[in-house]
């Protein structure tokens, strides 16, 4: 398989933003103009800054959407004070950008499907994949909080999508009450597919849910491990998640950083019970 294009390289950048608007009750879509050519591959990720009084120690990372000559897209949702920040800026506003960074999701592989399964802000990752790489018998799957949450513009009509609560949907599309992973198994139990590769971003619970969905299929599955990060490039230790050591009991398991050995890692290397 190839597992790694060439990794485009990182650029420390000054950027200025172009967009930040809302894109549904919950999802905020971020354009930003940088100095220099940008590409990315799908998976990777970019440490963002802001600049001026609001700057913090540490920038925050976000999954890349799209990125096209000097402009690069993220989708971010406001959790804490950066993101409370960022989401208070309007266009002009200077900020820093490192990246790509972190290694991507893996090529799509001839003759065998994919299934994407992604979960609230978990969507960048996948859908920049699907938009990079899709093919017709590739199946997606997007869960959201309601509705309301889903960004149904950038949804592609081809995706199913999934909510927490009911509500008022667009004309013309839908959305199943459940969670995404249950939509996936109903969708394709019973399918005659051949071996296919899962590639998931979302929640802890989703990731989980989505190795074992593939495990008991024997597919492989890829798995984006969005942990707190400080450094974005290995020096803090900050990011390390539990994996499993080559040939190694669980109880031996090592310490992966997820900014330099993920954020995409295969879902059997992860020691999930050690993570919740
Ligand atoms: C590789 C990677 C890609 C990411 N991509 C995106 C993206 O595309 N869009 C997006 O909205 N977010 C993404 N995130 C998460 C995003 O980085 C955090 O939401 C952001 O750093 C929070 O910063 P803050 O200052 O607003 O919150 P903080 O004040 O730093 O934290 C607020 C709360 O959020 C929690 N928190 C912070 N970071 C995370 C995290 N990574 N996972 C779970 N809880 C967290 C904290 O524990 C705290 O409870 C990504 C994270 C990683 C590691
Ligand atoms: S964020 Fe510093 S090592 Fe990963």
């Amino acid at each position: 398989m190839n597992r790694f294009e060439t990794i485009p390289k990182t650029r420390r950048c000054q950027a200025f933003i172009t967009i930040n608007e809302p894109v549904s009750s919950g999802l905020i879509r971020l354009e930003i103009e940088v100095d220099q050519e940008m590409d990315f591959l799908p998976g990777q990720f970019a440490m963002l800054n802001l600049m001026g009084p609001r700057k913090r120690t540490f920038g925050r990372p976000f999954s890349i959407l799209a990125c096209s000559g000097n402009r690069v897209e993220f989708l971010y949702r406001v959790v804490g004070g950066g993101t409370g920040d960022l989401a208070g800026l309007k266009p002009g506003h200077p900020l820093t950008m490192l990246g790509p960074l972190g290694t991507p999701f893996p090529a799509p592989v001839p003759g065998q499907p994919a299934v994407l399964l992604a979960g609230g802000v978990g969507l960048p990752p996948v859908l920049a994949w699907w938009h990079r790489f899709s093919r017709t018998d590739d199946r997606a799957f997007f869960g959201a909080r309601d509705p309301g949450d889903l960004p149904w513009d950038l949804l592609p009509v081809s995706w199913d999508a999934s909510v927490d609560a009911q509500g008022e949907t667009p004309v013309g599309r839908v959305a199943w009450q459940g969670l995404v992973t249950e939509l996936a198994e109903r969708e394709l139990t019973g399918m005659d597919l051949p071996p296919s590769m899962v590639l998931a971003c979302g929640p802890i619970p989703l990731l989980e849910a989505a190795g074992r969905f593939a495990e008991g299929r024997g597919w492989d599955c890829f798995v984006s491990m969005e942990e707190h990060m400080g450094c974005g490039y290995g020096a803090c230790k900050g990011c390390v998640i539990p994996i499993r050591s080559d040939g190694q009991p669980e109880a031996e398991g090592r310490n992966a950083t997820c900014c330099q050995e993920g954020p995409i890692f295969r879902a059997e290397e992860i020691l999930w019970k050690q993570i919740r």
